[in-house]
């Protein structure tokens, strides 16, 4: 017995879309949610066409779900593409520049991707000019290169990870566009619930699926986001010949955490902005960035485009890095892990990595708020700032 269909493209809030997308046919007796398929080949026979799965570099049937719900999400027309990691899909991302091209990053975008631009740059694969994303002028200065080579490519990441800089989407796509920029938008910190980079005027959206679109530090995956078909169609090519796939338990994962993805995002939202509050006036805190609060550079910006403001903040803690390190060896509930998104609040000093930029504070701490009780995030970090000021 076959039921009313279960698709309903356009009508359901993204709340919905959540749960609902990437199920199964509605048969009688048929599974609620889709298996996981382990298999590296399809049976064939015939040539080889475009669409078959052939073999499981290429495609499984496991990707199919995730890959629908996140299109949907994103509000694009092309299913998504996932990858091995989001540094996998920054990698596919990054190989559309053509040689000798340029792109345009933010300064303080992930560090990852931005070593990994510096160095295909240092390479001689393209040029980069790295921007302070939330200064208008500045990145459309670098974007029509002022006498120099205009740019193929604009990389956005709003707010950017760790100091939750607001780049004016709208405007950087129009003026992007003006020059005959590709855009891609990391939106992994905001998740399309609270940012649609699509509909903003980016061409492609990043995530990193390991943060909060799966949501419980398990899992690594990447997806890539575009309704443009010759951008997906190369976007593919790049995963198909040089094998960032997903695991199919990874894709599984991944699709069973978005499940719970509004939940999450509205409660870590809501801690969010209750801790940034009270650390903002506390005497241990020199600096809260979140674009959150008011006082933010980013806010008014932030409002404009986003819907809340996300759930991760930064402090920089009284005493410096002495300071910083020694609230985060006092914390007890909070763990000192990298990383962020997932339903457990972790915190670290982002200049413990050898990689963060000089621009990012010793004594920052960046903190991803998790869905626990908020007077007990709080309690915590209030014994520990007590600690850290002794
Ligand atoms: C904003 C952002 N983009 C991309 C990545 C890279 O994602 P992955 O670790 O899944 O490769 C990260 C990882 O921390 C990130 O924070």
């Amino acid at each position: 017995m076959t039921l009313e269909p279960s698709s309903h493209p356009g009508q359901l809030s993204p709340e919905t879309v959540v749960v609902a997308a990437g199920r199964p046919a509605r048969e009688h007796d048929a599974a609620v949610n889709p298996p996981i398929v382990l298999s590296s080949t399809y049976v064939g026979t015939g040539k080889v066409v475009d669409g078959d799965r052939a073999y499981g570099r290429y495609s499984n049937p496991t990707w199919d779900p995730l890959e629908d719900a996140l299109a949907e999400l994103e509000g694009a027309s092309l299913p998504a593409l996932v990858f091995s990691s989001g540094l996998a899909a920054a990698s596919a991302a990054l190989s559309l520049i053509p040689a000798g091209g340029v792109l345009v990053m933010p300064r303080h975008s992930y560090q990852g991707a931005l070593v990994m631009a510096q160095e295909l740059a240092d390479k001689g694969l393209f040029t980069l000019r790295i921007v302070d994303i939330a200064n208008n002028d500045g990145v459309i200065a670098a974007l029509t290169g002022a006498g120099e080579k205009a740019a193929d490519m604009l990389w956005l990441e709003s707010p950017t990870n760790p100091m939750l800089e607001v780049a004016d989407i709208r405007v950087l796509c129009r003026s992007a566009k003006a020059v005959g920029a590709v855009v891609v938008t990391d939106n992994t910190f905001s998740t399309p619930l609270v940012q649609k980079p699509l509909e903003l005027g980016s061409d492609i959206v990043l995530h990193s699926v390991t943060k909060y679109l799966a949501g419980h530090s398990d899992v690594i995956l990447g997806a890539l986001i575009t309704s443009d078909e010759d951008l997906r169609h190369k976007l593919l090519h790049h995963r198909s010949i040089h094998g960032g796939i997903a695991g199919p338990f990874e894709a599984w994962l991944a699709l069973r955490g978005l499940r719970t993805l509004a939940l999450r995002v509205e409660r870590a939202q809501a801690n969010a902005l209750v801790l940034a509050q009270r650390l903002d006036v506390h005497d241990g805190v020199e600096r809260v960035l979140f674009p959150g609060l008011e006082s933010d550079p980013g806010h008014e910006r932030a409002e404009a485009q986003m819907q809340g403001f996300g759930s991760i903040l930064c402090v920089e803690v009284a005493g410096g890095e002495a300071a910083a390190n020694a609230l985060v060896g006092a914390l007890r509930l909070w763990t000192p892990a990298t990383s962020l998104g997932g339903v457990e609040s972790l915190i670290e000093r982002r200049r413990r990595h050898a990689n963060e930029p000089e621009s990012v504070p010793v004594n920052l701490l960046r903190l991803s708020v998790g869905i626990e009780n908020v007077e007990d995030l709080w309690n915590d970090l209030a014994q520990a700032l007590d600690a850290a000021a002794r």
